[in-house]
């Protein structure tokens, strides 16, 4: 297993890039403060990744956004500041606790007109948003339970039009991905992901190193606008 991964450089230039132009706002920071005194697990996008998410919705045009994982809406808030006025970021989440840290936190960073949290297990939600002709949205975010990845990305995919972007959070795993005989539950689901996203004849795929603690992978896809 590879393990040459500069960890210190990797953290400076993340440190350097994000005091360019990442810096969170006072919004993000409290809201960050906020989720972890009331004991949510510190497992939010980077101030960076955030800032690409907010990016890449713009680049999209993006009107209408799905994130299926909201957590303390740290990602949420990224994405819903790239909407325009009469855009919506839709962010589903099983835990009714996140859910509610997250309602605080997008009303207090002045984005609460445009988000809606749907709390239940994304699965049942996404098959629901199928059944009930929801789509299509823009720009799809998935950052949930990895060992359901895949299904997720099926929903998604269900939800999209030609050219909608779809990304994913968590697919390098520290280079864990690169392990045949890896049993580790999460490390199996990011690695069906990629497989998954690298057979698929309707999207075009690319992962992208991350840096956090550790290197973590974002995959970028767009569907395919050909038949
Ligand atoms: N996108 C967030 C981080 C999400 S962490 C950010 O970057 O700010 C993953 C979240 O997914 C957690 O809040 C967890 O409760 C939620 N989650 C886990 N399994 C889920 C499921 N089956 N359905 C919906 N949400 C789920
Ligand atoms: C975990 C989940 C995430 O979405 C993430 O970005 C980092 C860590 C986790 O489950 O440990
Ligand atoms: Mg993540």
């Amino acid at each position: 297993m590879p393990d040459s991964f500069d960890q210190t450089l990797a953290h400076q230039i993340d440190q350097y890039i994000e005091q360019l132009f990442s810096q969170p706002d006072a919004a993000l920071v409290q809201g960050l403060q906020d989720a972890q005194a009331d004991g949510l697990p510190s497992i939010n996008v980077s101030a960076n990744e955030g800032k690409l998410l907010y990016l890449i919705a713009q680049m999209c045009g993006a009107k209408r956004i799905l994130e299926i994982g909201t957590l303390g809406g740290f990602s949420g808030t990224w994405f819903a500041r790239a909407l325009p006025a009469d855009g919506k970021l839709i962010t589903l989440e099983v835990d009714p606790k996140h859910a509610q840290i997250a309602r605080k936190n997008f009303d207090r960073a002045g984005v609460g007109n445009k988000t809606e949290i749907r709390i239940g297990h994304a699965l049942d939600t996404l098959k629901a948003m199928v059944e009930h002709g929801e789509g299509p949205f823009d720009l799809f975010f998935i950052d949930a339970d990895k060992d359901a990845y895949v299904e997720y990305l099926n929903l998604c995919v269900q939800l999209s039009h030609p050219g909608s972007v779809i990304l994913a959070d968590n697919l390098i795993r520290n280079g864990r991905v690169l392990q045949a005989n890896s049993t580790e539950v999460k490390v199996l689901g990011a690695q069906a992901y990629n497989n998954a996203l690298a057979a698929h004849p309707h999207l075009d795929s690319l992962i992208l190193p991350i840096i956090r603690d550790y290197l973590d992978g974002l995959s970028i896809s767009i569907v395919k606008r050909e038949a």
